[in-house]
């Protein structure tokens, strides 16, 4: 250091190119505090965090055309269910925007479920105006029509005092209530099953025959593959919110931890599995992750959405949620898929339809990749498009999609 400060040039040079780098370092670490504060509380949490799923894991035995009887309950450790032709299956949804997986989902249940109970709101749980999917596009679930029962509850923006979570609260009220009514109605010795999941937690059909067969208890997780944008990258077996009860008028509609046993891989878990960019862009500014672009709107340019979503990377450009360093790496660089065994029938059987869930099909259908593909777009992705940049002219907002690298999204896309 002596020798340093008795150089003055040499002390000039690194000096002066250290207190810029320091000023930019700065710089950047002010205006990047919420991504920095993000990355090291994901970077740590194999430290302080672990997983808060059920901790006994059933094994599960299935194989194609097993016959679900009591040599099949004996293998899980279960007794046959006496009267199982009595029983009835209700699953129960809150309807969001993923028509593609409530078809796949209600093909892989139809033989087995009773009935589908779905609510559906005209606002997001943060209180802004929805478009009512289902109701819009019931036709497409006519074969089911018999099968549906359906609520349209109507949305309100928020109260002062009143979070998202306060609504979406709500709103499973507003399930229980309604699984309640209808279980009332059936004969007294009818035993009820509730399936209690989210759309896009799909368990399989020979999942929830076996457990119709099977006297399991009062209630059990299912283990779902958990996949992320389309069924080419798995990241884990890690998916364990859905659950199997047995009605009872203390049961409520629920989509957290209610006991500790879990059935090992009875389905699919697709998160982010949309359709068209726009799709990603809604879900992406909408309640729950909202934190997550921390004000970072070159998140939502749709050709980089569209890129990392075919490479398989975060949409954040975050770390993966993982409670273990062996799994944070495995997660950061996936590989696709290769297999389609074993996946929901109706997906297979539709391949062409749901081309772009499938390896292989990411840039399939209405995810199309590159500019040319963009500007093919067909009128209702158009109206999607629009309709997120309500403040722009429809020709202002078809120019930046069509032509820009994300140009101007800056400015058309609303803060929230
Ligand atoms: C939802 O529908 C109800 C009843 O028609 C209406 O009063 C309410 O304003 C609507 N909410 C939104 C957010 O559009």
């Amino acid at each position: 250091m002596a020798s340093l400060l008795r150089r003055p040039l040499q002390f000039r040079i690194i000096v002066i190119p250290a207190f810029l780098a320091t000023i930019a370092l700065l710089h950047f670490a002010i205006s990047n505090t919420y991504q920095i504060k993000n990355a090291i509380s994901y970077a740590t949490r194999p430290l302080w965090d672990e997983a808060n799923g059920p901790k006994e894991i059933i094994s599960h035995y299935y194989a194609e055309g097993m016959r679900m009887d009591s040599h099949a309950c004996q293998l899980h450790g279960w007794k046959e269910r006496k009267g199982k032709e009595n029983i009835r299956v209700m699953d129960a949804i809150l309807m969001s925007s993923e028509l593609d997986l409530l078809e796949i989902r209600m093909n892989e249940l139809d033989s087995v479920v009773d009935k589908f109970f779905i609510i559906e709101s005209n606002a997001t749980f943060t209180g802004l105006p929805k478009e009512t999917y289902f109701a819009n596009n019931r036709a497409r679930f006519s074969k089911f029509d018999n099968k549906i029962v359906y609520k349209l509850l109507p949305g309100y923006p928020l109260r002062p005092g009143q979070s998202a979570w306060d609504v979406e609260a709500l709103t499973r009220d507003a399930m229980t209530a309604m699984l309640r009514e209808h279980i009332r109605e059936l004969p007294s010795d009818t035993p009820a099953l509730v399936i209690m999941s989210d759309i896009d937690e799909i368990p399989s059909k020979h999942t929830i025959d076996l457990l119709k067969t099977c006297g399991f208890g009062d209630s059990i997780h299912l283990q779902l593959r958990n996949f992320l944008y389309s069924f080419e990258w798995q990241l884990d077996m890690a998916s364990w919110r859905a659950s199997v009860h047995l009605w009872r008028p203390n049961v409520y509609y629920r989509h957290s931890k209610s006991g500790n046993r879990m059935l090992a891989d009875s389905g699919w878990h697709c998160s982010y599995c949309f359709r068209t960019i726009p799709e990603y862009i809604v879900k992406m500014k909408g309640f729950s992750h909202s934190d997550r672009i921390g004000g970072n709107m070159r998140l939502l340019d749709p050709r980089r959405i569209q890129e990392t979503i075919c490479r398989g990377k975060d949409i954040f450009g975050m770390l993966p949620e993982a409670y273990s360093y062996k799994d944070m790496l495995s997660q950061m660089s996936l590989d696709p898929m290769t297999s389609a065994v074993g996946l929901p029938r109706f997906l297979i059987d539709n391949a062409a339809r749901f081309r772009f869930l499938l390896p292989g099909g990411c840039c399939a259908t209405s995810r199309k990749c590159g500019l040319a593909a963009q500007a093919a777009a067909s009128a209702s992705e158009k109206k999607q498009v629009f309709s997120l940049f309500p403040s722009r002219s429809d020709a202002d907002v078809w120019t930046l999609w069509t032509t820009g690298t994300g140009v101007g999204i800056r400015d058309i896309v609303h803060p929230f």
